[in-house]
């Protein structure tokens, strides 16, 4: 298995999908508000990628190898669960902490972004998480350039976590992207720099680390997706689609409703 290189059309498509991806994002931000139950976000996702934006919520139905179909349209985690939590009729609260992960598929391109969102007011210490991930995410997505290594985007993650006192999540980690959610390579948000493979223009990949308040394990929920922190510390997550160019990288899933990149990123 090899890692595709994306053409100027398929960039192109790419570039719309995410634009749509972080979109969705935009459409739910003043609808999480305590009382709102997670099911409700996931219906007014999954009504306005089909009838707004004429695109497919990928997450739904999606199966994995040794996974059941994925029954929902997006994937809200919350407070202790690191990803993949499924929509359910329980309401947010004052003070929770919940990642929102939408993925599109528009014309048969992909765009995959979450971000994470406070219920209410949130305690500062759910705040620096949330703030910390988003600060890690775009330590990983700066050495994105040619020639660099997939080593050196969880390399970078890595250190800022952990010197923050933070652990990474090992079990998951970014992909691939395209015409496929998940293909080639992992994008691993730990390691060493200068290890894995070398970055072309072309490549098209997310950058998505989960960065726990705790220690870094997990545990498995018996529903077979939502994976929970195993000492119940808190977690948090952003997640980006981006290409490398050839000077650089270019993030595909942004929108109006985006937040700003942390002041270390010149733009
Ligand atoms: N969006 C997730 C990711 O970033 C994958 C979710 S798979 C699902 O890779 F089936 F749980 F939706
Ligand atoms: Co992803
Ligand atoms: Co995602």
């Amino acid at each position: 298995m090899t890692i595709t290189i994306k053409t100027g059309a398929d960039i192109a498509a790419l570039r719309i999908a995410g634009r749509l991806a972080s979109e969705v994002l935009d459409m739910l931000t003043p609808h999480v508000k305590p009382g709102i139950t997670t099911e409700a976000l996931d219906k007014l996702a999954h009504d306005y990628i089909v009838n707004v934006q004429g695109a497919i919520p990928a997450p739904l139905n999606y199966q994995p190898p040794g996974y059941t179909p994925y029954p929902k349209s997006i994937c809200t985690s919350v407070n202790d669960v690191i990803c993949h939590g499924i929509p359910d009729g329980r309401a947010l609260k004052n003070g929770d902490i919940v990642n929102i992960d939408v993925t599109v598929i528009k014309d048969g391109w992909h765009g995959d972004t979450s971000r994470m969102f406070v219920v209410g007011e949130g305690s500062i210490a759910a705040k620096r998480l949330c703030a910390l991930t988003y600060e890690a995410m775009w330590k990983g997505i700066a050495k994105v350039k040619p020639g660099a290594h997939l080593g050196d985007i969880g390399h970078a993650i890595q250190t800022f976590v952990e010197n923050a006192g933070f652990s990474v999540v090992r079990e998951f980690c970014g992909h691939g992207i395209g015409q496929v959610f998940h293909e080639e390579p992992q994008v691993l948000h730990y390691g060493r720099p200068g290890t894995l493979d070398v970055l072309v223009p072309g490549m098209v990949f997310t950058i998505e680390p989960m960065v726990n308040a705790g220690q870094r394990h997990m545990r498995e929920h018996n529903d077979g997706w939502t994976i929970k922190t195993k000492d119940r510390s808190l977690s948090a997550q952003w997640e980006h689609t981006l290409v490398v160019t050839e000077t650089g990288y270019e993030v595909f899933t942004l929108s109006d409703g985006s937040p700003p990149p942390p002041a270390f990123i010149n733009t």
